[in-house]
């Protein structure tokens, strides 16, 4: 059954919510199969699948193409669709790119800052919202820690309560001291979902593609589960040495249903 806003704000305080990003129709079936309640297609997508150097150089139309395939393959789970850099710069622009992602399938949309009149007019035109603090990668000019210094502390604290008070359902709170973790945790009324932020956030979000080892950097707040790149590295070297040796296509192995997991 799928968990709309009102049913993920009430897992706070009750139950740690898991929460993957997922870019890819198999993925997300699988993430689906796991029972985790919320996936992100985030804007991540243009560094860990497309190569580019920067979330900025993600459009809304590769945001749809990736929410249209995490949708068909998790058609019972809440989807989160990233509005990318600048499709947030004013609230009509921002509710018509936000339209877009809701027409491809998102359930929500997430977008970074403390854009109180942005996030106000989607709320008002009945679109979910997920705020983002702490390090805003969009517009951030280093990838260190936010939030060391009392002053920048106070910042994001503001920062997170005006994204509540403007309509936010939840909040992703990224890569700040594991103690303001847990004071914003307190202070919000909101789930806030950590990245990189303390082992007291209300949930944790995860790349899937740092989770799955299939990169080759990690931040340093990332855990690998298993080591995909390494995988795949196999399977190309086993594929050529057989065609080489002309023993493919003979003993052809077959995972029935391979795909479902
Ligand atoms: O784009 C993304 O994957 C994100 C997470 C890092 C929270 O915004
Ligand atoms: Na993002």
């Amino acid at each position: 059954m799928k968990k709309h806003a009102q049913a993920l704000m009430e897992m706070k305080g009750r139950t740690p919510i898991a929460m993957l990003t997922a870019y890819t129709c198999p993925v997300a079936r699988a993430v689906e199969r796991a029972s985790i309640p919320v996936i992100l297609v985030g804007d991540t997508v243009g560094m860990v699948e497309m190569g580019f150097d920067s979330t900025r150089d993600v459009t809304i139309d590769h945001m749809t193409y990736h929410v249209g395939a995490v949708r068909r393959g998790a058609p019972e789970t809440h989807i989160i669709g990233d509005l990318p850099y600048q499709t947030d710069k004013d609230p009509d622009t921002a509710l018509w790119n936000a339209r877009r992602l809701i027409a491809a399938g998102a359930d929500s949309v997430k977008l970074e800052g403390a854009k109180t009149e942005v996030i106000r007019h989607l709320v008002d035109n009945g679109i979910a919202v997920v705020g983002h603090t702490g390090l805003t990668p969009q517009t951030a000019k280093s990838f260190t820690k936010v939030g060391r210094t009392e002053q920048e502390a106070r910042q994001v604290l503001e920062d997170a309560i005006a994204i509540q008070e403007a309509g936010a359902f939840m909040i992703v709170l990224e890569h700040i001291p594991y103690d303001l973790g847990a004071t914003l945790t307190d202070t919000l009324r909101i789930p806030t979902i950590g990245i990189g932020a303390g082992p007291d956030c209300d949930g944790q979000v995860l790349v899937i593609n740092d989770a799955l080892g299939l990169g080759d950097y990690w931040p340093p707040f990332s855990k690998q589960y298993a080591h995909v790149s390494r995988t795949i590295l196999q399977v190309a070297e086993d594929f050529a040495g057989e065609v080489a040796s002309r023993e493919f296509p003979n003993n052809i192995i077959a995972f029935p249903g391979s795909g479902k997991a």
